[in-house]
């Protein structure tokens, strides 16, 4: 990592977009590769399994984060930014989300059945189409000039933890979430990110003590 970088809110929120819009189509290309095999191979399967459900747990998470801490701090200091939009944005996503777990969960009880591939194939394609245009119009505004010119860099730092400790309390399965954040990112993206977790998280939990749970999920990874 350049000495010089520091962690920026505009800096994390893109790092955790770049995250869920990677998994969105690694997940599509995989969907398309179950389609032309044969047989599903099991340890696949399972690790697929978990590779999406990291995904839908970091949506909800991040999601909960710019409404609960994100928007309404900056909707505060007047940055200006098409709030409701955003928020609306989020609503719209929410039944898409729900849909595509229901897609994954009929899909684990039978791996082989093409039809529920189809469906979670076309589940990820919508959440797609709401999440393209979401992140975008959040990076128009919620970008490092704007935020920048209204807080101070040593700010920026106490605000990315605050709101990345707020954000990492909501994830569900963190022993899978927060390497699936840390590994849908490359190197340089992942060392800044890393910043946000508590020393013990990066140094020892994801990469000894949780790893037999995530490891399922490295054909999918930047490893
Ligand atoms: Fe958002
Ligand atoms: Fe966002």
């Amino acid at each position: 990592m350049n000495d010089n970088q520091k962690i920026t809110v505009a800096g994390d929120l893109i790092r955790i977009h770049l995250v869920i819009t990677r998994a969105i189509e690694v997940s599509l290309e995989q969907t398309c590769l179950f389609t032309k095999k044969g047989e599903i191979v099991e340890n696949l399967a399972e690790g697929f399994i978990n590779y999406l459900r990291s995904l839908l747990s970091l949506f909800h998470s991040h999601h909960l984060v710019e409404d609960e801490q994100i928007f309404p701090y900056f909707q505060e200091h007047k940055l200006e930014a098409p709030y409701q939009m955003m928020n609306d944005q989020h609503q719209d996503l929410l039944p898409l989300l729900d849909n595509l777990e229901n897609s994954i969960n009929d899909w684990a009880k039978d791996v082989n059945n093409h039809q529920l591939i189809s469906n979670l194939q076309k589940s990820l394609q919508q959440v797609q189409t709401l999440w393209i245009p979401h992140f975008q119009l959040e990076e128009e505004y919620l970008n490092e000039e704007n935020i920048g010119s209204l807080i101070s860099d040593e700010e920026q730092v106490k605000l990315a933890h605050q709101f990345g400790e707020y954000a990492a309390k909501h994830i569900k399965q963190d022993y899978l979430v927060i390497p699936f954040i840390l590994f849908n990112l490359p190197a340089e993206e992942r060392a800044l990110m890393a910043e946000v977790f508590p020393a013990v998280v990066i140094e020892e939990l994801v990469p000894h003590r949780w790893k037999d749970k995530w490891q399922s999920m490295s054909p999918f990874l930047l490893l």
